[in-house]
């Protein structure tokens, strides 16, 4: 699974606690200078706005890391959004590693969530515990790459076997299309094993 500099996007609507969207994007800020940080705000005021911002510099001074919160910060970006399907839809574009919800009703928005690595769900769930306690696994795409794959979890570890039957009725509609295929590329074997069938069904 490809895996780059970490990422965190943060979708908040009114109900966000300021302090605590701070943190979580602080928590992604102090990775790496290449962190990538990014706040989807839904309609919020400005001083709600400010009031983030003044959250990230107050809770930033205090970390031990803040020489590297200090390079990524500044790459930082803040959307503003009109409705959370718009805020989720930016999201699904993005298809961010981590994805935390401050929302109202946070879970019902869930099932809208097409691209993402692992998603957190509401005020009391910080990345942070998915990363050491929670149970999901932390090895997680980014870089967009959760458009097309997703994190470890259980069915990584599961296997999966198909069969099939096919009745003699189904073989004479989808046999001649199949021995036709297998004639274009001079596999005359895998076409007999068809034909071999299709005569004795005719016989019936
Ligand atoms: C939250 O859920 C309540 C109860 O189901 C509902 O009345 C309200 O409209 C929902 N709000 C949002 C923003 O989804
Ligand atoms: C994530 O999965 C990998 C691969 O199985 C494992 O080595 C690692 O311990 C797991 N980490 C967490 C936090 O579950």
């Amino acid at each position: 699974m490809p895996a780059g500099p970490s990422e965190v996007l943060v979708i908040a609507d009114y109900t966000a606690n300021p302090a605590f969207v701070a943190a979580d994007l602080l928590s992604q800020a102090e990775h790496g200078v290449d962190s990538q940080v990014v706040l989807v705000a839904v309609d919020l005021t400005p001083e709600h706005l400010s009031a983030i911002e003044k959250e990230v510099d107050d809770q930033a001074h205090a970390l031990s890391r803040v020489e590297i919160v200090r390079e990524s910060i500044p790459k930082s970006i803040i959307v503003k959004a009109a409705t959370v399907e718009e805020a989720i839809a930016f999201s699904n574009d993005y298809a961010p590693e981590h994805l935390i919800l401050h929302l109202e009703n946070a879970s019902q928005k869930v099932p809208s969530v097409e691209n993402a690595g692992s998603v957190f769900v509401g005020p009391y769930t910080p990345e942070s515990c998915g990363d050491y306690a929670s149970g999901t696994n932390h090895t997680l795409p980014t870089n967009g790459y959760a458009r097309q794959f997703s994190g470890i979890n259980t069915l990584s570890f599961q296997k999966h076997i198909t069969s099939q039957e096919i009745t003699a009725a189904g073989l004479e509609g989808l046999g001649p299309v199949v021995a036709t295929l297998a004639d274009c590329e001079g596999l005359q074997a895998h076409a007999n094993a068809v034909r071999v069938r299709l005569r004795e069904a005719s016989r019936r």
